[in-house]
Parts: structure tokens; sequence; C-alpha cells
């Protein structure tokens, strides 16, 4: 059956709605919702028979494990069995919000939700229909984001209907997700705080409050056994995406060549570029403008989007402009990275 599509107001869901959706989690169905980063694929997260689905429904690889979402701190205590003092600060300064904290799982903790680790991958999500739904469940849910695995996050309820329409009961709409690439996975499981995956809270953040926070770099060998995800291939579009690097007095330049060299191979070429490059670029290239270089809040809140925009137009390549890795610009930078493929991943994994 195809997945219905319930529109709900972002910051004051109906409870009625909210009700029908809780009930189908706790029924063992798999409900799609917005949170502030990108739309979740939602299963009771202490019910294996459901989260399998969702793996089933992503098409995704059992060993990368699932994002478990809590509505309260308190509801820490019932999936992990230490919360450490860096947690806690954290927590109390940066919950809810897009930060994922990597901690020891509670035995209660299904394998298959934390993809067979001894851990678990937790966050507090400020979005209210988010909240709401995971109170009225009334136990944690299980959220990876809500696309099929290899495609870029959805934030709007229609990509996640184009990804996932029959697989998913109800899709909860309550329009684009605001912050538009997914949450930072901090590790607090080792000695020091290691950052798996760069996203919707910067790293200066994080320093600003723990002082040195080690960067695990992306596809590195012991990145595998501690953050599977980061392995695979993900943000890929069908066409090849080309990242352009270059400082910003000669970005214009190297765009420009960089289309014409894919124009000159007999290629329809895409762009999505800052507004400063923009009015420079060639005429007929289809140019999407991300934001202005001084606003990666904005570039974030546009990326996916824009990727899944220019990907169904039918190009060849997205010739992509490279922005500075500050603020909200190290999750681009990352999901870009990888999208163009240029990370380090494991052959084998790539899907
Ligand atoms: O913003 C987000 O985090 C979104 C929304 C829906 O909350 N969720 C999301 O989930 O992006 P997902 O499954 O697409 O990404 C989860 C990432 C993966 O890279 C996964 O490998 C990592 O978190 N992860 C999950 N559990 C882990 C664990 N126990 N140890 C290390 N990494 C883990
Ligand atoms: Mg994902």
């Amino acid at each position: 059956m195809p997945a219905r599509i319930l529109a709900v107001d972002a910051s004051r869901p109906d409870p009625a709605l909210i009700r029908e959706a809780a009930d189908m989690l706790l029924a063992g169905q798999l409900v799609a919702f917005p949170t502030e980063t990108v739309y979740g694929l939602g299963a009771d997260a202490l019910n294996a028979a459901a989260v399998d689905r969702v793996f089933e429904a992503k098409g995704r690889p059992v060993d990368n494990p699932t994002i478990v979402h809590v509505s309260t701190p308190a509801a820490l205590d019932t999936i992990v069995t230490v919360v450490p003092p860096a947690a806690r600060m954290l927590i109390a300064k940066l919950w809810p919000g897009p930060l994922t904290l990597v901690l020891p799982a509670a035995p209660t903790v299904p394998l298959v939700t934390r993809g067979g680790l001894p851990t678990v991958a937790v966050r507090m999500p400020s979005h209210a229909v988010a909240l709401a739904l995971i109170a009225a469940v009334g136990c944690p849910v299980a959220a990876p984001s809500a696309n099929r695995s290899g495609r870029p996050s959805p934030t709007t309820a229609l990509h996640v209907r184009d990804d996932l329409g029959d697989a998913v009961s109800i899709i909860l709409d309550a329009g684009p997700t605001p912050v538009g690439v997914e949450s930072t996975v901090l590790d607090l499981t080792g000695e020091g705080p290691v950052l798996l995956r760069p996203g919707g809270v910067p790293l200066e953040v994080l320093e600003s409050l723990l002082g040195h926070v080690a960067v695990a770099p992306p596809g590195a060998s012991s990145l595998l056994v501690r953050s599977p995800g980061t392995r695979y291939r993900h943000y890929a579009p069908h066409a090849k995406v080309v990242l352009v690097e270059a400082p910003p007095q000669r970005a214009t330049l190297e765009l420009n060549a960089a289309i014409r060299r894919l124009w000159d191979q007999g290629l329809r070429v895409g762009a999505m570029v800052t507004a400063e490059s923009a009015p420079a670029l060639p005429a007929g290239a289809v140019v999407r403008v991300m934001g202005a270089r001084s606003e990666p809040a904005a570039i974030a809140a546009n990326l996916f989007a824009q990727l899944r925009d220019l990907d169904d137009a039918g190009l060849d390549a997205i010739v992509v402009e490279g922005i500075e890795e500050r603020g909200l610009g190290r999750a681009v930078m990352d999901r870009l990275r990888r999208a163009a493929g240029a990370s380090d991943v494991d052959p084998g994994g790539i899907i």
C-alpha cells in the first residue's frame, strides 16, 4: 500500500495525527517523520522485527547501525549503561538539537538497532513533530534518514515518498527540514571525544565546550569499525558529481573550465554554485544557487534538495562549487566529497 502523507503543523502538530502515527509505530510499522535535520524512517527501537523492516525498506547493510531518538534526556538511562560527564555537559548545552552521542549500549537495545555493536548512537531532536511522536510512542524510536541507501537524505516528505513509497505506512509532512544536513555524530566511548560525522552542530561549537576533539578521517580503516556508515558511498546522485575546490578569487574561472571540459565531452551539465559565482557562469548551463558564501547554514539547508533536483533533470554531470569548511560548511563539504566519491571509500562497500 502506498504511504499516507499526513500534513502536520511544524510547531504545533495535531495530537490526533501524532497518536495515529504513534500507534502505527507501536504496532511494529514504519513511520517517516521530520526532524530539524532531515526526515527519519522511524521504528520502535526496542522491537527487533520492526527495525529489521527499516533495513529492508532502505536497502541498508545490516552492519550500519541506526540512531536512536529520545524525547527527554532521562530516557537515556534505559538504553545506555553509562553517561560520562562530557555527555551530561553536552546534553545540558546542546539537546534538543542535531548532536548524536555514541555511548555504551544497554542490553535492552536489540543488536539489529545498533548494527551488532556494543555501543548505541542516541539523540534528542529539536523538531516539535519528532518530539511529540517519540513522547506519544513512549519508547525510543530508531530512525535512520528516510532515503533509499545511497540516495541523498530527504529534506521533504516528497523525497521520502519518491524513495520509499510503499514501504512506509505514514509520512508526517511538516514541510522542508530547517537544518538540511544530518546530525553531528560524536563518539564518547573512548579516551577523548571523536567526531565521526560532521553535521548540524559545528565542530567549533564542540571544541568550545570540550577542548580538543579528534576528527576521524572519512573512510579511514580505524573508522570502519567505529562508524560503519562512513564506509559507504552516501549521497550519490546518478549523475557524476564534479567538486571544484578553489580559492574564492579563482572559483568562477575553475567552474567555467570544468563546465566547458564536460561540454567538450558531449555531456549534459548542471551546476550548483554560490550566489557570488552564479552570474559568471556560461549561458546554457543548468544552474542552482546554493546560497551566499558567508551563509553555510543556508547552503546546508538547500544542499540535498538541489542535488536531487539536478539529478532528476537527466544530466550527465553536476559541477559543484566547494565552500569553506567553517561552521556548517564542514558538513556540507563532507557530503559533497562523498557524493563525488572523492573520499577513500571501501570499494566493496559502494552501494
Ligand atoms: O540527523 C540525523 O542524524 C538523521 C535524523 C533522522 O535524525 N539520522 C541519520 O541517521 O542521519 P543515519 O542512519 O542515516 O546515520 C547514522 C550514522 C551512520 O553513519 C552510522 O554509521 C552512525 O550514525 N552510527 C550509528 N550508530 C553508531 C554507533 N553505535 N557507533 C558509531 N557510529 C554509529
Ligand atoms: Mg543516512
